[in-house]
């Protein structure tokens, strides 16, 4: 089965250690999407585990490219800065919502509608927004910035 996204060097910032992360997210995505596949086959209890573990990587892996960018973005100030922040802080709350019914429902899959979300964040965000503030980078930095806090916020 076709995979549910294909990376693509055009999505690509110029920004090494960001190109790395949102290719791991890419793939961190279609593992999700496989495992959703998967779960009607299995049994519900097992598939919603399983669902909620990737789910949870992917949400993890997220929130510290999240960090990283921010760091970046604290020094060139783009312009747009404050919405793109107010991207990532919606995101994340989307996903944990997502967590949280998940868990609830005790529902091992996702909907197809969700998958879409998934794929429409993807795209608006990581590719089209994240690109543009390629052009502000001075020197690229030799890696990811840890994060300043176990808070992301400022
Ligand atoms: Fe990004
Ligand atoms: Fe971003």
């Amino acid at each position: 089965m076709a995979a549910f996204l294909t990376w693509l060097t055009k999505w690509q910032t110029g920004v090494t250690w960001v190109d790395a992360d949102h290719r791991e997210i890419t793939a961190m995505l279609n593992r999700i999407v496989d495992v959703n596949r998967r779960a009607p086959t299995q049994d519900p209890a097992t598939a919603g585990r399983e669902v909620l573990v990737v789910l949870d990587a992917l949400i993890e892996r997220t929130r510290r490219h999240i960090h990283a960018e921010e760091a970046f973005l604290r020094e060139v100030r783009p312009p747009g800065y404050d919405a793109h922040r107010c991207e990532h802080a919606l995101q994340l709350a989307e996903f944990t919502d997502l967590r949280r019914a998940l868990e609830e429902d005790g529902a091992p899959d996702l909907n197809p509608e969700t998958l879409q979300a998934f794929k429409r964040w993807f795209f608006n965000h990581v590719i089209v927004e994240d690109r543009d503030y390629a052009e502000y980078r001075d020197d690229e930095p030799e890696a990811a910035p840890t994060a300043p806090s176990p808070d992301w916020a400022d």
